[in-house]
């Protein structure tokens, strides 16, 4: 099994996700370290019931965005990971950091990308006047919430929605999506080339709720 380390920074559900997916013997990969830059984050919590180890790396213990990368990489390298899952985690990597583990990085983010990158994601969705939204797991390049699709998954926009009630909404396919692309990616059925995903034979699609 693919060796997966989650990167997160809240609650953790998506990483959730991933682990319950992942406590299936016959699932491609197994989560085998959760790392926040949150102290109390609720997803490390959720990570130490399923016995999964967890490292917390704070920014304010470390003279610069340089230095905590650093601390994070070599905690990383000590784990030989195969792939990384960002799940909720709310910080930009750096171009040494992607190109390190160059096509082995997946995020997950709650708009159909390129729509809405970055954050308040749901009510610009609303505030655009979209009649769908969704979400995309992709690989990690560069750029923010930039790189190639993995899985992306749609959900209605409701008249009365607020960007609570959407982002709720959003999240039940964002955790059908992250086992579903981590699964393809952990296959060898979808891997990044050339700044695309690369697919072999057909994939299985999400449907929105
Ligand atoms: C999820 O909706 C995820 O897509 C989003 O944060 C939430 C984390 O929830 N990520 C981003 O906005 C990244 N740009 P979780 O901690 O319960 O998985």
């Amino acid at each position: 099994r693919k060796r997966v380390v989650a990167f997160i920074s809240g609650g953790g559900s998506n990483m959730l996700a991933l682990a319950k997916a992942a406590a299936d013997p016959d699932f491609p990969a197994e989560i085998v370290a959760v790392f926040s830059d949150k102290a109390g984050a609720g997803g490390l919590a959720r990570a130490e019931a399923l016995g999964i180890a967890t490292r917390t790396f704070l920014r304010k213990d470390f003279t610069s965005k340089d230095a905590h990368e650093a601390a994070i990489i070599e905690a990383l390298d000590a784990l030989s990971p195969d792939l990384i899952c960002l799940a909720g985690y709310m910080r930009l990597i750096s171009g040494a950091f992607v190109s390190r583990y160059e096509g082995r990085i997946l995020n997950i983010h709650p708009s159909l990308l390129p729509l809405f990158p970055g954050l308040n994601t749901h009510q610009r969705a609303i505030d655009a006047g979209m009649r769908i939204a969704g979400c995309t797991v992709h690989f990690v390049t560069e750029g923010m919430d930039e790189g190639p699709a993995i899985v992306q998954a749609a959900v209605p926009v409701l008249p009365d929605d607020t960007a609570g009630t959407l982002a709720a909404r959003v999240l039940t396919v964002e955790h059908r999506s992250y086992p579903l692309a981590l699964r393809l990616v952990a296959e060898g059925k979808v891997r990044m080339e050339g700044g695309k995903a690369v697919a072999t034979g057909d994939l299985p699609r999400i449907d929105g709720a």
